[in-house]
């Protein structure tokens, strides 16, 4: 079969997002174009590898074959690419890391200075919530990720770094806010917004509550840790949230932190990759840094 690199990557593509034009997007190219190259694909196998079941795209027998080849020649390109870049000893090209939304208070700042250091690198950050991090992780679509809530299994490589405290935050003027010792109980009777399911923050709370035997009828549910905060400041209810996240909002008197039983919750950020994974040589210096800088970092409490 006469197959090329581009094709494997959009068959890849359209095989684990299950559609043409959610692949065309990926890949910044047209709909058509990415149709084409998978006709071209399927006149060489000689068997249709997709079907159509309703709007949803699913592999074929024959596209799973190629599903799981395409995957090994496309990893194995990649491992080909690092190495040799590692033989040159530079630091430079694609950095793929994907972090849990609410790092992006942190993450940033220390990606930055590392591109001072490294200006070759080619950053390729992506947010997003805690269920779909490890979705990525698993599929190998990152060097490695940014996240709170570890999954309990042993498919990763974990290293703590900065705390992750978080606490119930409420607007300055709330009436809970000079109260001493909330019980979690007391808590129900007011209004609490809380991220989507998938979020680690939403895991975290879920435990929580389920270990005081107590569950709360949401008032709203918000799909980012950022629009939690806008709407408790707007006075819309409480929420847990990770205290890096409202820092500004409270040096400057807008929201405070509830005395709350179990609260604040102290958690630890962890950077990690796939069991086994070897990092390229731009992956591995950003981990290392991460590690190294966020030591000298001073923690939130
Ligand atoms: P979240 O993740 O942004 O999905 O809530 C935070 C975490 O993993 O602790």
């Amino acid at each position: 079969m006469h197959l090329t690199l581009q094709q494997l990557r959009l068959f890849e593509s359209v095989s684990r997002l299950g559609s043409y034009t959610r692949a065309a997007e990926e890949l910044c190219i047209s709909q058509p174009a990415v149709s084409i190259q998978i006709k071209r694909l399927e006149e060489q196998a000689g068997l249709p590898l997709f079907e159509q079941v309703g709007k949803k795209t699913f592999p074929t027998t024959a596209g799973k074959t190629m599903y799981d080849a395409s995957l090994d020649i496309l990893n194995r390109v990649k491992d080909l690419n690092n190495s040799i870049e590692e033989l040159k000893g530079t630091v430079k090209g694609p950095l793929r890391v994907s972090v849990v939304s609410t790092a992006k208070y942190f993450l940033p700042s220390l990606l930055g200075v590392f591109l001072q250091q490294y200006p070759d690198v080619e950053p390729k950050l992506k947010f997003t919530n805690r269920a779909r991090v490890i979705e990525r992780l698993m599929n190998n679509e990152d060097d490695f990720v940014i996240m709170g809530q570890m999954p309990g299994d042993d498919n990763f490589e974990a290293y703590p770094f900065l705390n992750n405290i978080l606490g119930i935050v409420a607007p300055a003027e709330h009436p809970l806010a000079d109260k001493k010792n909330i019980t979690i109980k007391e808590l129900v009777n007011h209004r609490f917004l809380i991220r989507e399911s998938g979020s680690g923050t939403r895991y975290v709370f879920d435990q929580l509550l389920k270990e005081h035997g107590v569950s709360i009828e949401p008032y709203m549910e918000l799909g980012s840790s950022e629009a939690l905060k806008q709407a408790v400041m707007a006075g819309l209810g409480i929420a847990v949230l990770s205290l890096h996240s409202v820092q500004l909002e409270r040096e400057v008197n807008k929201l405070t932190v509830l005395d709350v039983e179990g609260f604040p919750l102290k958690r630890r950020w962890y950077a990690a990759h796939l069991k086994g994974r070897k990092l390229s040589l731009v992956a591995r210096t950003f981990f290392d840094y991460i590690l190294e800088e966020s030591s000298k970092m001073l923690d939130v409490e």
